[in-house]
């Protein structure tokens, strides 16, 4: 826990995860497509706004409390769905959605994750939403709705932008699989991250806990382009809507025609986000093309920003661009593969605590204060 304590930001738990994990294991959070152009930038473009702070706003008592598709959050944040928590830290998603619920945030369960979404209903009060990748066997797609909406998940996050798995290449050069294969390879980079091994041999086998039937240790491009609907289309899209029945969230989403397409549809909030570079490399960061989309959607949804938040100060541009909250994943996987759950709350604290001094200095009491004439896109942007 001290070496948690001494991590000051994300990166510096990055480091910390990087020393801990098995490299396969680390690089499969670090990572992202082809040249990892769209990873670099999704962080970088929050270099391209300035914050025009207030003076003399008398900012002493900071309310970070916010709404999202009608719960009530006590950060204007929240933790966006990630494959196979467990194969991070044996805390998995259980020690992630812990502490989501301890900042007051909501936690999205991914359709791959390493604990059921009956367990980690069961595990908190807090809101949990859920994340659907489309199978092939729409049978399957019905059955995790319908056990979905009977766990209590409170809205379908839909993510579009992965009709087919994008091109990782750390994943191949370091013979990654879920459940993980252990070669010569992995063996050998085994022995550089002894309390991860450990902690992989004694515990229950990571396999995909939503699904009835253990799979093969695959590349999980392999198992996402067989079981994966790549044919998934508006029509499909609006029948899927028609089975959830409730509040939906689509993921994934660079275009203002797209985002208005969906709205028009009956999802109740737009993800814009690229999946974190991890899909198709050179699309546009997602702060970039925020603006657009907010006034492509007006008051008729929410939107979220998803990808590249790694400080306080990303969240206040995202939100005074005109998100009503930002997603994010790996700063939360970091500080679960350093620590454990430990390590995702540090995580979740380090952005809460970040962003409370932030408005604060931005001369902001509360989240409605955040608005357009407290950013600027830097001129030579
Ligand atoms: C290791 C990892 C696994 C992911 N798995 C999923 C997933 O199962 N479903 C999904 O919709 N997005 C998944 N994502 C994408 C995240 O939800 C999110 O869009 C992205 O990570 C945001 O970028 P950030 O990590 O820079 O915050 C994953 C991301 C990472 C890093």
């Amino acid at each position: 826990m001290a070496k948690l304590d001494r991590c000051l930001n994300i990166d510096e738990l990055r480091h910390a995860a990087k020393r801990r994990a098995h490299r396969m294991v680390f690089d499969y959070i670090d990572g992202g497509a082809d040249d990892e152009v769209t990873l670099a930038r999704n962080s970088d473009a929050f270099n391209d706004y300035d914050l025009l702070f207030k003076v003399l706003s008398g900012a002493d008592d900071v309310d970070m409390s916010t709404t999202l598709l009608g719960a009530k959050i006590h950060v204007p944040f929240f933790a966006s769905p990630a494959a196979g928590h467990r194969l991070f830290h044996t805390d998995g998603e259980r020690g992630v959605a812990r502490a989501a619920h301890k900042v007051g945030t909501i936690f999205s369960l991914s359709t791959l994750s390493s604990v059921s979404m009956e367990d980690i209903s069961a595990l908190t009060t807090g809101p949990k939403w859920f994340q659907l990748y489309v199978w092939k066997d729409r049978g399957l797609v019905k059955e995790m709705l319908d056990r979905a909406k009977e766990a209590g998940y409170r809205a379908l996050i839909l993510t579009v932008d992965f009709p087919v798995a994008g091109n990782r290449e750390r994943d191949p050069r370091n013979g990654f699989s879920i459940p993980p294969r252990v070669g010569l390879k992995q063996a050998w980079h085994a022995m550089m991250a002894p309390a991860w091994m450990l902690d992989y041999l004694i515990r229950p086998a990571v396999r995909y806990a939503n699904l009835s039937e253990d799979t093969a240790a695959v590349s999980l491009q392999e198992f996402v382009n067989e079981q994966f609907d790549a044919g998934f289309n508006w029509k499909d899209a609006e029948w899927l809507l028609g089975e959830w029945g409730g509040p939906a969230v689509i993921k994934g989403v660079v275009r203002p025609d797209d985002a208005r397409h969906a709205v028009d549809l009956g999802f109740k909030a737009v993800m814009v986000s690229n999946h974190g570079g991890r899909q198709l490399d050179r699309s546009p960061a997602p702060v970039h093309v925020l603006e657009p989309i907010v006034e492509a959607i007006g008051s008729d949804a929410e939107v979220i920003l998803d990808g590249g938040v790694r400080r306080g100060t990303d969240i206040l541009i995202a939100l005074a661009l005109g998100a009503k909250a930002v997603g994010f994943a790996r700063p939360f996987l970091y500080g679960l593969a350093a620590g454990g759950e430990a390590g995702a709350c540090r995580a979740l604290e380090i952005l809460r605590d970040e962003l409370r001094r932030n408005m604060a200095l931005l001369g902001t009491k509360n989240i409605a204060e955040i608005n357009r004439a407290l950013v600027q896109r830097r001129p030579s942007s």
